[in-house]
C-alpha cells in the first residue's frame, strides 16, 4: 500500500464516519422513546403499537393505519375568558397520542390485545386537560384575526425539524405543516417519530428563546 492509498483509504473511512450518524442518530423514530423494540410486549417491532398494514381502527378522523386501542376518557378541558378558540375532546391525532399517554389504555394494548403496562411519571398527562395547553382547536385566519396577537396560519412561514446530523426539515405555512387538520393538536408541537434532537420532548422545533411559542403568538 503506497502511502497515496493509505490517504485515500482514510479519506473512505472520513467518508464512511461522516455518513454514520445519518442512519444512527439521524432524527427518526429509532432509539426514541417512541422505539418499544426493547420492551419484551412489541415482538421487537417499532411502528405495530400504533400502526398495522391491514385491518386498521378507522373510528379517529385522520388516523394512519391505526392498531393501539383508543382512550374513552371524557376529558375535562382547559378554558380561560380570553380564549377565542373553542375547545372541545381531544380529536383526530391528540386522541392517538392520549391512548397513551392519559394513562388509561396500556401500551400494550395493540392489535386487539389488552396489555398491562402503563406510561408513568410525567408522561402521563391524566385525564385532565384543563392545565395543558388546548388542542384540537380549529386554527385559521379567522382566529388569528379575533385574537389580534396569533400568526396568520395561512400565511405564516415556519421551519421545523433539525438539520444536519442526518435531519430532516419541512418549511411551509403553519396551517400545512403545523395544523394540517386546520388545527393545534400534540403533534403541532411534537413529532412523535422523532429523538431529542430540539433538545427536550420531541419538539418540531427548538424552543431556545420560546420560538416555538412565538411561531404562533405574536407576543
Ligand atoms: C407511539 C406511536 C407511534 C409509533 C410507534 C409510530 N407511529 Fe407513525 N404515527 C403516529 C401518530 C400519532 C401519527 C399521526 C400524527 C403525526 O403524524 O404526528 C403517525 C403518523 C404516521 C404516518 C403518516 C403521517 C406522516 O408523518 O407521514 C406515517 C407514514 C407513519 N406514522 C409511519 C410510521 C412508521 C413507518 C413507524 C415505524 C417505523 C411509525 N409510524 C411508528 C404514531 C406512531
Ligand atoms: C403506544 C403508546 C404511545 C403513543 C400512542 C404515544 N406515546 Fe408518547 N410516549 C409513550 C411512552 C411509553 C413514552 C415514554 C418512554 C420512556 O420513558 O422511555 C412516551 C414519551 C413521549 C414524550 C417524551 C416525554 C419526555 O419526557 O420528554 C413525548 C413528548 C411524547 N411521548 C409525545 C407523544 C405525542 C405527541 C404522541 C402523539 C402524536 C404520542 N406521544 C403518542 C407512549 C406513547
Ligand atoms: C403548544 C405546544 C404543545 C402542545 C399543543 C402540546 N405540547 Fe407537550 N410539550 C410542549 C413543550 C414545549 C414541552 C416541554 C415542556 C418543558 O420542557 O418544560 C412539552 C412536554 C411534553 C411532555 C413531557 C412531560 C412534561 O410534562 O414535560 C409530554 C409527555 C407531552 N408534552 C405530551 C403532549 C401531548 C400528549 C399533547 C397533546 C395532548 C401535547 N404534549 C401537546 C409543547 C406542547
Ligand atoms: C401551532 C401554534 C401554537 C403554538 C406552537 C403554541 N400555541 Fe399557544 N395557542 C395557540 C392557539 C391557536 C391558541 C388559542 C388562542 C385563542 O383562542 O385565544 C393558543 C392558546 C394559548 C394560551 C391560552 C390563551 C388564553 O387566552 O387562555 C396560552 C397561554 C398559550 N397558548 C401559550 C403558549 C405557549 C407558552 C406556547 C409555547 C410552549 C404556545 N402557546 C405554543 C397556538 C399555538
Amino acid at each position: 500500500m503506497t502511502s497515496r492509498d493509505f490517504v485515500l483509504g482514510l479519506a473512505a473511512t472520513a467518508v464512511a464516519l461522516a455518513m454514520l450518524p445519518a442512519v444512527a442518530g439521524a432524527d427518526t423514530i429509532v432509539g426514541s422513546d417512541h422505539d418499544f423494540s426493547g420492551d419484551g410486549w412489541s415482538g421487537g417491532e417499532i411502528c405495530v403499537a400504533c400502526h398495522t398494514p391491514h385491518n386498521a381502527d378507522t373510528s379517529v378522523t385522520n388516523a394512519p393505519l391505526w392498531n393501539h386501542s383508543l382512550t374513552t376518557t371524557s376529558f375535562t378541558l382547559y378554558s380561560s375568558a380570553t380564549m377565542n378558540a373553542t375547545v372541545g375532546q381531544p380529536d383526530g391525532s391528540s386522541k392517538l397520542c392520549l391512548s397513551c399517554h392519559d394513562g388509561t389504555v396500556a401500551l400494550d394494548s395493540f392489535g386487539g390485545k389488552t396489555g398491562t403496562s402503563y406510561i408513568g411519571g410525567g408522561q402521563n398527562l391524566g385525564t385532565t386537560l384543563a392545565n395543558d395547553h388546548p388542542v384540537s382547536i380549529t386554527y385559521n385566519t379567522a382566529l388569528a384575526t379575533a385574537d389580534g396577537s396569533l400568526a396568520d396560519p395561512a400565511t405564516a412561514q415556519v421551519t421545523i425539524g433539525t438539520s444536519g446530523n442526518g435531519g430532516r426539515t419541512k418549511t411551509g405555512s403553519i396551517s400545512a405543516i403545523m395544523a394540517p387538520d386546520g388545527k393545534v393538536q400534540c403533534s403541532s408541537c411534537h413529532d412523535v417519530h422523532n429523538t431529542y434532537t430540539n433538545g427536550a420532548s420531541l419538539l418540531v422545533k427548538s424552543n431556545a428563546g420560546s420560538a416555538l411559542c412565538l411561531t404562533c403568538h405574536v407576543k
